[in-house]
């Protein structure tokens, strides 16, 4: 049985899950030395096991980056357990706190514009991959330069994430971090909006101003720049196409706030952009029948939680009225739940009010997704669409 596998080489990962969920939903991966969750409940029991820590991305700095990779991923707020995630979670929340709410319709006319406004375009390569970070960098006060600028390197710098780097990976994160990093951080130390972040973390956690600003410049970036950028970019694509898909079948009015808000909620769930994570077991871990031992690594199918019949009734229909559709494990669960849960909802359907207000007749030229050579996440490469 696959465990691990490239989106891109599998047409239907849900078949497998299912599969897998009936009959081993606690299975250990001989070949690839982990053990793989299936169940919801099992999810939900490694997500919230405090013996589950999540796995050092770079350890040792194996990979050789810079100090400005560095300095952005061992500030990370995806750290395991401890002071110092509690510390760097904080900053992130206050740092969410403190962005404004940009206008979305705004920022997504002017990349329709950009578009050309023609009668077909690709929503992948047009919208997805631009407007949420746009939205988050605009949000945190960032100027048209900058943005375009991080815009163009964004994925370069994303490959921070991946456990297996090459080496013309590496090269490029280390040249774009330098650039990214000083950026970010001049545009931290001159925005006032900062500043009482910075006050509270210092006061609280008794540190210097210097490390608390490279606390926050780290966490910006992985904030506005790296941990948003391909879920919400999967999210838009997604939502998308499941209305697309789904639109003749379910009574609904597209521009319709709730009918949207629901396809999002309900995607989440049924075509999660995030398929899995993966943690370290610190100590013995008893789960079902299994020991999984101190040492070993825990593969959590959130995808394949989501589609559990034992949580949701007809897991394999998207049904925008099953009542507990927010239940999804998308988001993750516990300490290291995504802190951008909302704000992630919110943007997506806002984004998708704007497009299909402005437009009447949105359809998909071509069935054939193709996805991204990902683990964790499934993104389509492209959506081509028509839109009148
Ligand atoms: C559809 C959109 C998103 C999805 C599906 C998503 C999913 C997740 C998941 C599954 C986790 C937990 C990972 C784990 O437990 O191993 C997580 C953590 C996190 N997410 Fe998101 N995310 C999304 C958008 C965003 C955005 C837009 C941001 C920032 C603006 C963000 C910031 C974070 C941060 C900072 C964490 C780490 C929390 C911690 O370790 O305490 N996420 N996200």
């Amino acid at each position: 049985m696959v465990t691990t596998f490239l989106q891109s080489e599998i047409q239907d990962p849900y078949r497998i899950y299912e599969t897998i969920l009936s009959n081993n939903p606690v299975y250990w991966d001989e070949e690839n030395k982990l053990w793989a969750i299936y169940s919801y409940k099992g999810c939900k029991a490694i997500l919230s096991n405090s013996f589950a820590h999540i796995p050092a991305v770079n350890p040792n700095n194996k990979d050789g980056l810079n100090e400005y990779a560095l300095m952005m991923i061992s500030q990370f707020v995806r750290l395991s357990n401890g002071i110092k995630h509690e510390l760097a979670r904080e900053s992130a929340m206050l740092l969410l706190e403190t962005a404004n709410k940009v206008a979305i319709n705004n920022v997504l006319e002017n990349l329709l514009q950009n578009a050309g406004c023609k009668s077909e375009m690709d929503w992948v390569d047009s919208i997805c991959k631009k407007l949420p970070i746009l939205v988050v960098l605009k949000s945190f006060g960032f100027n048209d330069t900058d943005c375009d600028l991080i815009v163009s390197k964004i994925e370069q710098l994303v490959k921070i994430m991946l456990p297996h780097k090459t080496y013309e990976q590496i090269a490029a994160i280390n040249e774009v971090s330098k650039e990214i990093y000083i950026i970010t951080e001049k545009h931290l130390i001159a925005t006032s909006i900062y500043k009482p972040v910075i006050k509270t973390l210092s006061e609280k956690y008794k540190l210097e101003k210097d490390k608390i600003v490279s606390l926050c410049v780290s966490n910006l970036i992985a904030l506005s720049i790296i941990q948003g950028y391909d879920a919400n970019r999967g999210l838009l694509s997604n939502s998308l196409l499941q209305i697309l898909n789904h639109g003749n079948t379910v009574s609904n009015d597209c521009s319709n706030v709730t009918y949207l808000r629901k396809s999002v909620i309900e995607t989440l769930r049924f075509d999660p952009p995030v398929h899995n994570t993966k943690r370290v077991a610190v100590n013995d871990i008893i789960l079902d029948d299994a020991v999984i031992k101190k040492g070993e690594t825990i593969f959590i199918v959130l995808a394949s939680g989501n589609r559990d019949p034992k949580q949701f009734v007809n897991p394999n229909t998207f049904d925008i009225d099953r009542t507990n559709n927010n239940e999804h494990l998308t988001f993750g669960l516990g300490g290291h739940r995504c802190p951008a849960n909302n704000f992630s909802v919110n943007f997506a359907t806002d984004a998708l009010i704007y497009f299909f207000t402005r437009f009447k007749i949105i359809k998909l030229l071509d069935n054939n997704i193709e996805y991204e050579p990902t683990i964790n996440v499934r993104l389509p490469k492209s959506i081509l669409i028509s839109i009148l």
